[in-house]
């Protein structure tokens, strides 16, 4: 089964921008060529121009992550296990470069808090199991590798060396602002509404 379609089309023959990483060392050997291989898949022009992008992700394990291709950026959807929401929560506000959630869903003003990052499940609670954000690096708009790559757990972006934490918040390196948090929201339970 599929995991990614677009609005306009029910016939399943646009489905193919996903991307899977599976956890541990050799997921980040794989992910530095996640960016190439969603390039190839770019989606038709009329795809790109789609404002909403529906994903199902039933079939994405703890621990892992699904990167799909939404209005022609890398998104990652990560179903986070105990550990990573368990890290991005205890952090100290204090020690967060940039303390704005950058995140729509959550309102301009609200802080970093992981809680105001992840998503919200589709019962109205948010166990901080699901985070989606754009994959693009704030710095220069590289494609940070995941699954536990850099100093905090989260995500690395190699091009000039920034490290984003478990909740995708910058802590270290050149890049200004967390990871943005793009239009989302579960519409059932296992299916989430990109924009
Ligand atoms: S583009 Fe990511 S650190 Fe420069």
């Amino acid at each position: 089964m599929s995991h990614a379609e677009d609005n306009s089309s029910s016939s399943g023959s646009r489905r193919d921008f996903l991307f899977y990483a599976t956890g541990g060392v050799g997921a980040v050997a794989v992910g530095a060529g996640v960016w190439p291989l969603i390039n190839q898949m770019n989606p038709s022009a009329d795809v790109q121009a789609a404002s909403t992008l529906r994903v199902d992700v039933s079939g994405v394990p703890v621990g892992t992550q699904l990167t799909v291709l939404f209005l022609g950026k890398p998104v990652f959807i990560r179903h986070r296990n105990g550990e990573e929401i368990a890290a991005a929560q205890e952090v100290d506000m204090a020690d967060l470069v940039d303390d704005n959630a950058r995140n729509p869903n959550a309102g301009a003003d609200a802080d970093a808090a992981d809680s105001n990052r992840s998503l919200t499940a589709f019962n109205g609670e948010n166990t901080g199991e699901w985070l989606v954000m754009q994959g693009v690096c704030t710095h220069l708009g590289c494609v940070p590798l995941g699954d536990g790559a850099g100093d905090f757990g989260g995500w690395f972006c190699p091009c000039h060396g920034s490290h984003y934490d478990t909740s995708g918040r910058i802590r270290r390196g050149p890049a200004p602002e967390n990871l943005p948090v793009p239009p989302a929201v579960f519409v059932d339970e296992t299916t989430i509404l990109l924009g």
